[in-house]
């Protein structure tokens, strides 16, 4: 038996995480947060984030308590790192990419740009096109100025 949605995502500075908790919270879903377990102080973290992203690296995550692939829909949600995914999602789909189900979203936050090839590589990664996408600017969350955009993609695709 499938359970329906399990959220999947990382956050450093919680502005992912702010929507994953109000997807959460309207849908009911599983939630699991992707923590990066490599140590680093934040001024050496900031400088390697970037290029950890764009040299495509991986790291070391958690474990994982969900079996994306018990699930009907898997949403991963990732800030912008440079222009694509945050090492510890790239990581997790690089462990998980043979588990997916076969109804996959990716939602990501940003400053201003960047969405389109984040989306791209996370396509190419999991080998599989997901059935939606969205982005949000770093503010609009900030602001919650995010709920009505949210409220509308997850009444058309969920
Ligand atoms: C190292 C680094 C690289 C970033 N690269 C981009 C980028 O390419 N494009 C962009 O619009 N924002 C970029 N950002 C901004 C983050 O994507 C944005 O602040 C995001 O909402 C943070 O999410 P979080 O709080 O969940 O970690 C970058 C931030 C950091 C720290």
């Amino acid at each position: 038996m499938y359970k329906k949605i399990l959220l999947v995502y990382y956050s450093r500075t919680w502005i992912t995480r702010k929507v994953a908790q109000y997807i959460e919270k309207v849908t009911k879903c599983d939630i699991e947060e992707i923590i990066d377990t490599k140590s680093r102080s934040w001024i050496f973290w900031y400088i390697l984030a970037g290029r950890d992203a764009s040299l495509k690296k991986l790291t070391k995550i958690n474990n994982i308590q969900h079996n994306p692939s018990d699930y009907q829909i898997l949403i991963i949600g990732t800030p912008v790192r440079d222009f694509t995914m945050a090492t510890a999602i790239r990581t997790y789909i690089s462990q998980n990419k043979n588990n997916l189900p076969s109804k996959i979203i990716f939602y990501c936050t940003m400053w201003s740009g960047g969405d389109r090839s984040t989306f791209q590589d996370m396509t190419h990664l999991c080998a599989q096109t997901p059935i939606w996408t969205i982005q949000f600017k770093t503010k609009e969350i900030i602001k919650n100025q995010f709920s009505q955009k949210l409220n509308k993609f997850l009444t058309n695709t969920i």
